[in-house]
């Protein structure tokens, strides 16, 4: 019969088997997807895994650190932190543009994923590596691979590697729906702040910040989601609501009044969203007591902020996130 245990065994048998005495490479996100293949190939090849997770520092609050420590703690897999926050803010100095602070997140991350790279494989002799990728059926699908091999080598020529190696790409969830890499996580030891994250986009909070993303601005809005999501999972609401981004609208001011006298501050945005699958999303009607407490913290809490505002706008025409 088809379990969830013997899909799990059935997996690392084969990642096993494919591996070999090799070595693999895995980038982690912080995402479901990334944290379970992490774990399927940890349990197959053990130390000859290295979970490589880059800290772009547009993470939300304490959140890296706690990402870290829970995959550490239940998979014993080794982990090795980039810290390049200095460099994807200095990339990312004065840009505006959505897609073009994608981009240059994107750009980044390959280098630093890269670099780590040559200091993990550099001194080896091998010819073979292999690259984890979090893969899911319905990737497949859409990508139109649907008949199993997934041996697309990618020839990486980054400084410092031995000229002729080649990664093949190692998929262990690449039959697997969401709700069945939950189960094979949670089966593996995988804590629910992984296993049941909501989802999260890769440029983080990037792309929650409307205007140029700096330090400052990055550390007035994590102050302002972590109210946010504190308040959500003290309400009880995680399961219920999709996600909610919280967005700090930093290129606009208006005036307020706080404590002793008049404000000049920014409005942040909540933008609680059911959905199915992220294409299509709902405004989440959230309880009035809810709203009340958020914003009132927020306000009283991040003296940066002085209004708090709630987005009542569907997918389609808005999309999840502002940008
Ligand atoms: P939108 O804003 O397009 O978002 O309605 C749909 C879902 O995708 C997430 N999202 C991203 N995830 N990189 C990601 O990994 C991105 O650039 C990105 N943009 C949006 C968003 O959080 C939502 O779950």
């Amino acid at each position: 019969t088809w379990t969830i245990g013997n899909i799990a065994e059935e997996q690392i048998e084969r990642v096993r088997e494919q591996i070999g005495d090799h070595r693999a490479i895995c980038a982690l996100s912080g995402g479901v997807d990334s944290a379970v293949a992490g774990a399927i190939v940890a349990r197959a090849i053990g130390d000859r895994l290295t979970c490589v997770y880059v800290d772009h520092g547009l993470m939300r609050k304490n959140e890296s650190v706690a990402i870290e420590k829970a995959f550490r703690e239940s998979t014993g897999a080794e982990l090795k932190i980039v810290d390049a926050e200095k460099e994807f803010l200095d990339a990312l100095a004065g840009v505006t543009d959505p897609e073009e602070k994608r981009k240059i997140i994107g750009r980044e991350f390959i280098r630093c994923f890269e670099r780590a790279e040559v200091e993990i494989l550099g001194d080896s002799d091998e010819k073979v590596a292999f690259l984890v990728q979090g893969t899911l059926y319905p990737d497949v699908v859409e990508s139109g691979g649907g008949s199993g091999t997934s041996n697309i080598k990618s020839h990486h020529n980054v400084g410092g590697l031995p000229e002729d190696l080649e990664f093949d790409l190692v998929e262990p969830l690449r039959e697997l729906f969401k709700d069945e890499v939950r189960a094979v996580g949670s089966q593996l030891g995988l804590p629910d702040e992984i296993v049941q994250r909501q989802p999260f986009p890769g440029p983080g909070l990037g792309i929650r910040i409307i205007g140029e993303v700096t330090k400052e601005r990055l550390d007035i809005l994590r102050e302002a989601d972590a109210i946010a999501r504190e308040e959500m999972t003290r309400a009880g609401l995680d399961r219920d609501i999709w996600q909610m981004p919280v967005v700090l609208l930093a290129d606009v001011r208006s005036v307020g009044v706080q404590g002793d006298g008049r404000t000049y501050g920014h409005p942040v945005v909540l933008r609680p969203v059911t959905s199915e699958d992220a294409m299509t999303a709902d405004w989440a009607r959230l309880p009035y007591e809810v709203m009340e407490r958020i914003s009132t913290r927020i306000t009283n809490e991040v003296s940066e902020i002085n209004r708090v505002t709630v987005d009542i706008t569907s997918k389609p025409p808005g999309t999840i996130e502002w940008e």
